[in-house]
Parts: structure tokens; C-alpha cells; sequence
């Protein structure tokens, strides 16, 4: 990776002295970028290009070259890294277009390029992107005609075209970068490699990316958390398909969309995630230039009551708290603000404001013990000086041991503030909205990193020889699909709590287990062929007598055999009915990711309602308290309106177990326990169905 960013010696292939030709451009922009090292341009009939020495071939290059820059036709790929590999390059940029974007036969081409890398130890970027830039090395391997400004914002954008659009909006931003990369078809070096590189780059502060997906799901989640742990990492996730829940037979399946999937790994990893482009860029700014907050206190200083007002609603969007200021606070305010003007949080220095009264409101909040941020809200009446405020602004934001930015909302008038502050490196927002949104989202960071200190997966003992038993068992008859009470035996196994139960083959059979475990029960249909049991009627539940329960045995049989002919029926379970709060536990296995854990609401709504949180295993205390904590209706399991609060402790419990039955059995496919009962506090969880899928044979 050092090779790749910090080359001395970097060889051109296809450079030209056609100006049209990409080898041009991507040659021209090194040494007009005044990189340092030594340059040389590959290009069997140019004998001199841009006044360097031109060589036919990168054998005929007299030197050490560290880092090829590849920009032929994508026939000629191949050879040329088998040339770099020769030579003893340690990196390379493939920019040349035509590989697996092309379908199958580019995507045979991209494998060669791996495969011949790989066999030299050389790292590769690309192929089909747009290069790298290191400005703190004056070295632009790329494309483009915009040449940044040196900064500590490192992007790495999996699309081109928003590689250019970042690049614009830096210009006119006036935001530098330390590190941009292009980062193609991740061919060999992926987000994940960058990652590890950018952790320990002194010159990135804050880490903005753009990915479409990833190779190395596991890997980027590592990275991830280990890096945002030393800085931030902003990432902007385009697609949001639910591939992944198409093939999933289970309601988990179906609630966890590969987008999902995605924000659980980012919850995990402790990374940012926004939706627009204008989030990223909007974020980078505040991370890159500001001091992070010490709480989560906010002033707000204005000069309109309504952009006050908004920006306090907003305060709760985003996790920030409007700050109560002392005493002496308001009374300081009080002796110099106009009797009209609003001494409380948000401050008004009213319409007439001039920029001495802004200058007078902030530096005293500022010195307020309970604030930690401040936002400076202006709207262009006529009789404020729109410069002079941004000035007095500009000279301090930054400076200070507390993120302060600017919202100048309107358009012709402000822009004159806004570009003044950006000048400075403040961030400057044309709403408070985004400004509120930005100090959001360091006190979110904050929290996140202060919060995921223990970093320990939670490993349960479970009694693998009996799964193992099982599964080898279910394997042999063909099947993949398991019974409820095999799914039960899996559960129980790992010391997961199941209800009493017994399964009867006859009414009387029935009658008798039923008054065994004690009224009132419930009655489910045993099959292996049958996944939901209340949709064909094999489900009765509060039978309270003996009778009940014969009369009720020849009803669901008769339902059921009507209703699916030909299914296999073992019996019918007749079970202990727990009382509690219903939720739902499942697994199921991404690619990229490993073991999802879905946790939410339960009943026959929970495809409706949505209302359910992901965590990809193993997982920490942190992630199950997160993912409990997350769902909509948690205020229901502590007890909402005078209800009683649930064993959440017995049902975290029971999350880990079945985390570690995914973990230990890769050949389970699904799990899913719908309903979970969680009993009050104190009285356990059960799982009181359970639905397990196996992986298919090949
Ligand atoms: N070694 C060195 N130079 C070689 C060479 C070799 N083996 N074979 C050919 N060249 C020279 C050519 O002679 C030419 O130089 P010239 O202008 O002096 O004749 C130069 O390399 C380029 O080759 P050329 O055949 O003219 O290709 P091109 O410039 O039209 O296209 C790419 C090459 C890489 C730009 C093109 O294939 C491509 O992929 N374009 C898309 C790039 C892209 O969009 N990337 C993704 C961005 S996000």
C-alpha cells in the first residue's frame, strides 16, 4: 500500500503526446501535480513525452519502478502486469475500462489481472477507475483536470463519476483532501485494504467513502470498527435492493433486505451512514474542520425567531440537546442584549442585529459550562451585515475547544457569508437543518465510540454433538427442512428455554399429555412439510379441558389433511401456554456478512409492522442492548403504560444462543423462533415454535 501511495518511482504505461489520450491527461496531471519522484513514460514510439525520457517498454526502464499506472487498451492488460511483475513493481493502477462491467469474458480478463498479480505479490487498484491522489505528496494519478487542495478528508468512491463530483464540490467548497481514490472494480485492493491504510494515515482526519457493495463484507466490518475507533468514517451506500431476502423462506428472510444487512454491519462498525451526497459532503466538512464536542449541549444563536424555532425541532432529530444556561449566562446576556431579545436558548439578537451583538451572544454561550457546540443562524435582514458576522465567525470557529458552524439561509444575500466562512474552513450550511444535522452527527459519533467499549463477542456452551447428531440425522432422510420439534431439540440443546411439551398421535393421547402438563394448553400440528402452522389452521391455543382438547385434535386434523394433502404429519404438539410479551428471533446467512440475527415484534403482523433491528454475529453485549434498545415498540417490553416490564435480561440471553447456534452450525441456512414469549420480569423466555432450514447439498 506504501508503494501505491507514497511511490518515489512511477512508471506511466500508454502515456501519449496526444492530448485526447487518457495516458495523456493521467502522465500530464503527475507532473503538473509537482510530484517529487521520478516519472517515466511508457510508450513504444514516443521517444520523449512532456520532456521526460519516453521508454518502449517497462524492462527498458534503466531504474527501480515501485508503482505502474496502466492506461492500454484492456487486451493488452495482462501483458503489461506480467511486464510490471518482471520489472518488480509493488503496485499498480489499472485505469483501462473493459473488464467484469463487460460481463463474462471481461470479467475472465479481470481474473488474469489477479491471478498475475497475485503471483508477482503485487497490489492492484482498479481495474476501470480513475486513479489516486496523495496532495500531501503532490502526486495526482488521475484523470481528471481538478487538482484539490491539500486537506485531511480521504475519499474513496467505488464510482467514478462521483470520484468527479467530490472533486467539484471541493473546489467550490474550498475543502481540501489528503488521499482521493478511485477505487474501480476492487479487483485486489478493496474498501476494506483502505481502510487499514487510511487508520494509520497521519494526514486523514475523517475517512468519506461511496460504495455500491462489498467484496469482503467480515473484513470491511473489522477494518471499520478498528478505524473508527481513531476517526470517522462517513460512508454514503447506494442500492438498496433486498436480493438477499428472495430466497429466504422465513418472515427474517423477507425483513432482511441486503440494505439492511448493511446498516446493521455499519451500526456495528461504528460507521456513519448517510443517504445523499449532500449529507456526505455536508458531514466531511463539520468532521474535518471542527473539534469534536465534549456533550451534547447546543446553543443556537440567531437573528430570526423562526430559524430558531427550526432548529431547535431539529435538535431532537439528531440527538443534540438545546443547552439550559446558567444564571450568569442570562444575566450577561441580559446586560447587553435589547430588552426584546430572547436571552434563552435559542438566543434572538433580533432583526436589527449587528454583528458586535452576534459577536457578544456567541463568546458568551461559549463560555457557558452546559454548552459543548453552538450554531450561529443568520437570515439576510437588511440590517445585518452578512460579512462582518461570517468574518467575526471565520476568526474563531475552529479555534476553539467546541465545534461552531453556520446556517445563512437564503440565497444571493448569504452566499457572500457563506463562502467567506468556507474560505476559513468553517462549515457554513444554507439551512439549519443541515447544520443541526452535522453537530448531530459528532455527538452520534462520539456516543457510538465512548459506548462500544467492550468489544468481546459473548460465547455460549451449547451441546454441538447433539445438533450435530440431529442435523446428520434430518440429512439422511433428504430433507432440509426440519420439524418444529427437531427445530425445538436444536434450541434446547443450546440451553434455549421451550415451553413442556408432548406429541400426541390420538385424541386420548392428547387429552392425557394435556392434563399431565396442566390447562390451559395449546395445540400445533407436528410436520416437517408445514412452515406456518396458523395459515392452514394448525395452530389452537387456551384449550381448556380434556374434551376440548379430543374435540379439538379431530378438527385440526381434518383442517389440516384438507388444506395440505400429502403433507407428512407426525402428530399434534400439545404445549405449556407461557404468557408474555410476543417477539421474534431469527438467523439468516448473507453472503458478505455471515450469520444476520433479526430481533423485533412478534404475532402475525411482524411483516407489516417491520419493526425489527439486525446484528451480524458474533455479537457483543453492545449489539444486543442496541439492537433491543432499537425497535419502535420497546417501550412495550419495559413496561409502557402501566404494563408490566418484560425479562429483557432473559431475552438478550436468549438472542446470544441462538447467535451461537449460527455461528457454530455454517449449515443451517434460516432459523427462525416466532413467537418468542418473554415472560414478566424474573419469569424467563420461551421459544415456542421454531423453524430451522439446512443449507443445500451440492
Ligand atoms: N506499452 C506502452 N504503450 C502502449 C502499449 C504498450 N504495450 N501499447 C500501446 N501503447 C500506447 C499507444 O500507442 C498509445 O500511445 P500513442 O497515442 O502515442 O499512440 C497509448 O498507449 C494508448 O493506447 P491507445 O490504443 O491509443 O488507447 P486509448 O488511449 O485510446 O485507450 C484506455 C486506452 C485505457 C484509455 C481505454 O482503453 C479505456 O479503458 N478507456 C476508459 C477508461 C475509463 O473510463 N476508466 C474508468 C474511469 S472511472
Amino acid at each position: 500500500m506504501k508503494a501505491l501511495f507514497e511511490p518515489e518511482f512511477i512508471a506511466v504505461v500508454g502515456a501519449s503526446n496526444d492530448e485526447r489520450k487518457i495516458g495523456h491527461i493521467v502522465f500530464s496531471n503527475l507532473i503538473r501535480s509537482n510530484f517529487k519522484g521520478t516519472v517515466y513514460p511508457i510508450n513504444p514510439k514516443a521517444s520523449e513525452i512532456l520532456g521526460c525520457k519516453a521508454y518502449p517498454s517497462l524492462t527498458a526502464v534503466p531504474g527501480k519502478v515501485e508503482l505502474v499506472v496502466i492506461c492500454v487498451p484492456n487486451t493488452l492488460v495482462p501483458s503489461v502486469m506480467e511486464e510490471s511483475g518482471i520489472k518488480g513493481a509493488e503496485a499498480v493502477i489499472v485505469i483501462t475500462a473493459g473488464f467484469k462491467e463487460l460481463g463474462k469474458e471481461g470479467a475472465l480478463l479481470e481474473r488474469k489481472v489477479g491471478d498475475i498479480a497475485k503471483k508477482y505479490g503485487m497490489r492492484v487498484l482498479g481495474p476501470n477507475c480513475m486513479g489516486i491522489m496523495n496532495t500531501h505528496q503532490r502526486m495526482n494519478i488521475t484523470f481528471t483536470n481538478i487538482h484539490p487542495m491539500t486537506g485531511s478528508i480521504a475519499i474513496a468512491s467505488q464510482s467514478g463519476a462521483v470520484c468527479s463530483s467530490m472533486l467539484d464540490w471541493s473546489t467550490k467548497s474550498k475543502v481540501g483532501f489528503s488521499k482521493f481514490i478511485s477505487v474501480g472494480n476492487k479487483v485486489d485492493i478493496d474498501e476494506a485494504d483502505l481502510l487499514s491504510y487510511l487508520k494509520d494515515d497521519p494526514d486523514t482526519n475523517v475517512i468519506g467513502m461511496y460504495i455500491e457493495g462489498a467484496n469482503r463484507g467480515k473484513e470491511l466490518m473489522s477494518e471499520a470498527f478498528r478505524t473508527s475507533q481513531v476517526k470517522p468514517i462517513i460512508v454514503l451506500k447506494s442500492g438498496r435492493t433486498s436480493s438477499g431476502s428472495k430466497a429466504a423462506s422465513s418472515h427474517t428472510g423477507a425483513l432482511s433486505g441486503s440494505d439492511k444487512i448493511y446498516d446493521a454491519a455499519f451500526h456495528q462498525a461504528n460507521v456513519i451512514r448517510v443517504n445523499t451526497i449532500d449529507e456526505l459532503f455536508d458531514l466531511l466538512q463539520v468532521f474535518a474542520n471542527m473539534p469534536m464536542p465534549k456533550g451534547d449541549g447546543l446553543a443556537i444563536v440567531t437573528n430570526a425567531g423562526g430559524h430558531g424555532v427550526m432548529a431547535a425541532d431539529a435538535c431532537s432529530d439528531y440527538g443534540l440537546r438545546l443547552a439550559s444556561f446558567e444564571k450568569s449566562t442570562i444575566d450577561k446576556l441580559k446586560g447587553y442584549l435589547p430588552a426584546a431579545a430572547n436571552l434563552y436558548n435559542p438566543v434572538d439578537v433580533l432583526g436589527d442585529a449587528t454583528a458586535a451583538r452576534y459577536e457578544f451572544a456567541i463568546k458568551t454561550v461559549m463560555e457557558d459550562p452546559n454548552v459543548s457546540c453552538v450554531a450561529v443562524l443568520l437570515a439576510p435582514l437588511d440590517t445585518v451585515d452578512i460579512k462582518a458576522v461570517a468574518e467575526h465567525v471565520a476568526s474563531f470557529a475552529g479555534k476553539v475547544s467546541m465545534p461552531v458552524v453556520g446556517a445563512f439561509v437564503g440565497g444571493t444575500k448569504t452566499n457572500v457569508g457563506i463562502e467567506l466562512m468556507h474560505e476559513a474552513n468553517v462549515p457554513c450550511y444554507d439551512s439549519p437543518d443541515k447544520a443541526i444535522r452535522a453537530l448531530g452527527a459528532m455527538v452520534h459519533y462520539k456516543k457510538m465510540r465512548e459506548e462500544s467499549g467492550d468489544t468481546a463477542p459473548v460465547v455460549v456452551e451449547g451441546d454441538k454433538q447433539r445438533v450435530k447428531d440431529l442435523i446428520a440425522s434430518v440429512r439422511r432422510t433428504g430433507r432440509t427442512s426440519l420439524s418444529e420439534s427437531e427445530g425445538k431439540e436444536i434450541l434446547r440443546a443450546y440451553g434455549v428455554a421451550i415451553p413442556a411439551e408432548i406429541t400426541a398421535a390420538t385424541p386420548e393421547e392428547a387429552a392425557r399429555a394435556a392434563a399431565r402438563i396442566g390447562f390451559p394448553v395449546v395445540m400445533k400440528i407436528d410436520s416437517p412439510d408445514i412452515a406456518h402452522k396458523s395459515d392452514v389452521g394448525g395452530v389452537m391455543v387456551g384449550i381448556g379441558s380434556e374434551s376440548a382438547v379430543r374435540q379439538s385434535f379431530e378438527l385440526m386434523m381434518s383442517k389440516v389433511r384438507s388444506r395440505v394433502p400429502g403433507a407428512t404429519i407426525n402428530g399434534i404438539t400439545i404445549c405449556q401456554m407461557v404468557k408474555g410479551k410476543e417477539v421474534l428471533m431469527g438467523m439468516t446467512r448473507d453472503e458478505q456478512f455471515g450469520p444476520v440475527i433479526t430481533f423485533g415484534l412478534g404475532g402475525v403482523f411482524v411483516e407489516i409492522m417491520k419493526d425489527v433491528a439486525q446484528r451480524i454475529a458474533p455479537l457483543t453485549r453492545h449489539d444486543v442492548d442496541t439492537m433491543v434498545r432499537s425497535i419502535r415498540s420497546y417501550a412495550i417490553l419495559t413496561g409502557a403504560r402501566g404494563g408490566r416490564a418484560a425479562d429483557i435480561e432473559s431475552l438478550k440471553d436468549t438472542i446470544f444462543r441462538i447467535a451461537q447456534i449460527a455461528l457454530d452450525f455454517p449449515e443451517i441456512s434460516e432459523l427462525e423462533v416466532n413467537p418468542v414469549m418473554v415472560g414478566d420480569e424474573g419469569k424467563g423466555t420461551y421459544a415456542v415454535d421454531a423453524l430451522v432450514v439446512l443449507r443445500r447439498e451440492n
